[in-house]
């Protein structure tokens, strides 16, 4: 099957991080995070991904030159303005001549969903679309989706106020689309498949169904989900090892090659410990993720973080709830709490 990917949004909560470097290509566990959305697909039987790109699309091309990851052919289809999530699966599905059911897929979801229990579901109910759902504690901030028993929708309600949410299911983001949904997606102009498209397939019975399901899910889409993303795949919450190449040196502690972590420092699970980085003497790392050649010196305490290569924490600092952009530094002895650090550009 083929797949849209949604990728063009610019990241706007997790700036300064999506300044320089588009929400999609950030690292998870020192992978970029759509290596790790196209592996799953991937598993799942998807031979071609078409990235709806816009925003810093030069970057995705760059990233992945040859056009094909892990036997998945890319393609690219870069809008000249914003179209909104509508209006981008129309312009991705064109360009990929798409003409039989197909998956789109929100660019910032990591989950562990059976694409094809999704297209067997879908299938079952000659559905027009069908939407992926899981339940979560506060719905306000997503797409809310009551459906009937057998999986048909009653409403899509997008970001209902506090407290007004019909029900904790929520759009997780994956879709199974037929071709003629496309036809309902105005061409070239801005237009919301949550607000806009769904909502009108209601209008007729039998068209929009939803599949719940219990499995990971996660939005990193905000500096917390994008934190957490981190321990979970650390600590095996997938199912998976966290990255290739590393090594479990205790339940919940990856060594990648090269690794150097002194006798004297303390690391608590789940810690990711990059490519020759450094860290020690008598530091103090807990649920953390450090990418390759970062540094921890003498004594330093870092909690619940994330290094992107090559960043340092000085002697004796204090870091927590941080994440520490590519080549960062921080002071010796520093304190450095709740913060999204870059570099400024040279
Ligand atoms: N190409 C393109 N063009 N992509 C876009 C555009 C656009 O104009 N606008 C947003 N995107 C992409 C983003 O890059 C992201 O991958 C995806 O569409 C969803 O946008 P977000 O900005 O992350 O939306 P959200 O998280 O607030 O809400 C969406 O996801 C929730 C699940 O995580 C909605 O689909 C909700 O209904 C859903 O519950
Ligand atoms: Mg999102």
């Amino acid at each position: 099957m083929k797949a849209v990917v949604l990728v063009g949004g610019e990241g706007t909560r997790l700036r300064p991080l999506t300044f320089r470097t588009p929400k999609p290509l950030l690292t998870i566990a020192n992978q970029p995070f759509l290596e790790r959305q196209l592996s799953w697909m991937g598993r799942h039987g998807v031979t071609e991904v078409v990235l709806s790109l816009g925003y810093l699309p030069d970057a995705f091309v760059a990233h992945f030159p040859d056009g094909e990851f892990e036997g998945i052919r890319l393609r690219y289809a870069v809008e000249p303005e914003p179209l909104g999530t509508a209006g981008a699966v129309r312009f991705a599905a064109d360009l990929a001549g798409v003409d039989e059911r197909f998956f789109v897929c929100n660019g910032d979801v990591l989950t562990t969903l059976d694409l094809g229990a999704l297209a067997a579901f879908h299938d079952e109910r000659e559905a027009m679309a069908t939407i992926h759902l899981v339940r979560v504690a506060d719905p306000s901030a997503f797409g809310v989706v009551p459906t009937f028993d057998d999986g048909e929708v009653k409403a899509f309600v997008e970001k209902p106020p506090p407290g007004q949410a019909p029900t904790d299911w929520i759009n997780a983001g994956t879709y199974v689309l037929e071709p003629s949904v496309l036809d309902r997606i105005p061409a070239d102009i801005n237009s919301s498949i949550e607000r806009e498209t769904f909502p009108r397939m209601l209008d007729q019975r039998g068209q929009l169904y939803a599949m719940q399901s219990d499995g990971y899910w996660l939005d990193i889409g905000t500096p917390d989900k994008y934190l957490a993303a981190h321990a979970d795949v650390i600590s095996g919450a997938l199912g998976l090892p966290p990255v290739a190449g590393a090594v479990e040196e205790e339940p919940g502690i990856w060594l990648e090659p090269g690794a150097v972590v002194d006798p004297s420092t303390r690391l608590v699970p789940p810690v990711l410990v990059g490519r020759d980085a450094a860290i020690g003497p008598g530091a103090w790392v807990s649920g953390t993720s450090i990418g390759a050649g970062c540094t921890v010196g003498y004594g330093a305490r870092v909690a619940r973080s994330v290094l992107h290569d090559g960043a340092v924490v000085g002697r004796a600092a204090d870091v927590a709830d941080c994440v520490l952009g590519r080549d960062v530094e921080v002071p010796e002895a520093a304190v450095l709490r709740d913060a999204l650090r870059v570099c400024e550009p040279a």
